[in-house]
């Protein structure tokens, strides 16, 4: 049995979709079909009840034509990825689902805790992480974040524990721009080639399909400021590791009403011309999924009316931010965090319609 998302299992699920869900819902990008909606599992919190609600709402999800599903082995102390393996293993055993129709995606870089935080910190991360010899303390930044491949591959191998798979269809290093606050750009270059040297092995050993970077500000800062990042930089250091058959393919940063940049701040230079995140993506073939469209629930209430005027046939405003992110032309997937049931059923229906013509989009910006 295959134990990965291919384009077969993802074209075969789109194909159940059909007529169910708008015929833009499922986008094709480096080979897997994407749903425009995709199941986030970040916030909550650290119970069991929490974990239910995100194993119920993630079958409800993928009945409703979701097959993206993104974690990080820090969430709610890996009860999210834990949760999303559990509720994975259950659609595959009834039959609901294949494995290799739904993508499966986390990242690593956090310093995760276990169920629960511990009540001293310190002593956890110097009892299993450093004792054990899985990293070295000068790798640790900020106390809380480190990409040394010891520590990104004992990770790694917890997150398929977690997730209850053979293979993870993405894997994503975890806010890289958090190094770039205590070590300086060429260390951070340096870095990122020894991650990227794993992630290749890793690839080759049949652990990963495709790495990325999924990013919060990095990819949305002025040029030249402290955590920036140039993709044309990554994807030439995935290059120098692997070649043009490389398999950094995807960025994940985030993009909602109020944080626009992804689409309109020309801040990468690509090809010798500034461009913005979505189009340096495009000239350089990585698929961009996108976070937070509500951010983070506040943009589901309260929209204002001149935003609202371009985004009709919706009935409410969390519908109405989703439809604005998945209908930006570049974005493959917007991932929205949804551990409720009636939260999914509201916001899979976005899923139906065909995504606003950009020109309009571009209208709400215009107004303001
Ligand atoms: N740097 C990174 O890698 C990064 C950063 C941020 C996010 N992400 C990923 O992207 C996903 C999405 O981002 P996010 O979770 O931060 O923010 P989000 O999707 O903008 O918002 C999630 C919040 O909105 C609530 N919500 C969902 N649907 C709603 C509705 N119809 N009406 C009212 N509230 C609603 C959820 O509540 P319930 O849970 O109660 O349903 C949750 O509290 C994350 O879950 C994570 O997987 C990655």
């Amino acid at each position: 049995m295959i134990q990965h998302a291919t384009t077969e299992g993802t074209t075969r699920f789109k194909e159940r979709y059909r007529g169910v869900v708008d015929q833009g819902h499922f986008r094709n990008s480096n080979g897997f079909w994407f749903s425009s909606i995709g199941f986030g599992s970040y916030l909550g919190n650290y119970d069991d009840t929490t974990d239910i609600n995100y194993q119920r709402s993630l079958i409800r999800a993928v009945e409703l034509g979701c097959n993206v599903f993104d974690t990080a082995i820090n969430y709610r102390c890996q009860r999210s990825e834990r949760a999303i393996g559990m509720a994975l293993s259950k659609l595959i055993e009834e039959g609901k689902i294949q494995r290799d129709e739904v993508i499966v995606a986390t990242k690593g870089g956090y310093i995760p805790f276990d169920s629960t935080p511990p009540r001293d910190f310190r002593e956890y991360i110097a009892k299993t992480f450093i004792k054990t010899g899985v990293i070295k303390p000068e790798d640790i930044v900020g106390g809380i974040h480190c990409m040394a491949p010891s520590y990104i591959e004992n990770q790694l191998e917890q997150s398929i524990k977690n997730l209850r798979v053979k293979c993870i269809d993405i894997y994503y290093l975890h806010n890289p721009e958090e190094q770039l606050q205590e070590i300086s750009p060429k260390e951070f270059k340096r870095r990122m080639e020894s991650t990227f040297e794993l992630f290749e092995k890793k690839v080759s050993e049949g652990k990963i399909k495709l790495y990325g970077m999924a990013t919060w500000s990095g990819y949305r800062e002025e040029p030249g400021s402290k955590g920036y990042l140039s993709l044309e930089d990554a994807v030439r250091i995935a290059k120098r590791v692997a070649g043009d058959k490389h398999n950094f393919k995807v960025i994940q940063l985030p993009f909602n009403l109020a944080m626009p940049e992804a689409f309109l701040f020309k801040n990468q230079f690509v090809k010798g011309k500034w461009v913005s995140p979505l189009e340096a993506a495009k000239d350089l073939g990585i698929t961009v999924i996108t976070s937070s469209p509500l951010l983070q629930g506040r943009l589901s209430r309260d929209l204002p009316e001149f935003i609202t005027e371009y985004l009709r046939g919706l009935n409410t405003d969390a519908q109405r931010a989703i439809q604005f992110a998945r209908s930006i032309p570049g974005i493959t997937t917007t991932l929205v965090g949804m551990s409720r049931t009636e939260h999914v059923e509201e916001n899979m229906q976005v899923a139906r319609l065909p995504t606003i013509p950009v020109d309009n989009l571009l209208k709400i910006f215009l107004d303001e």
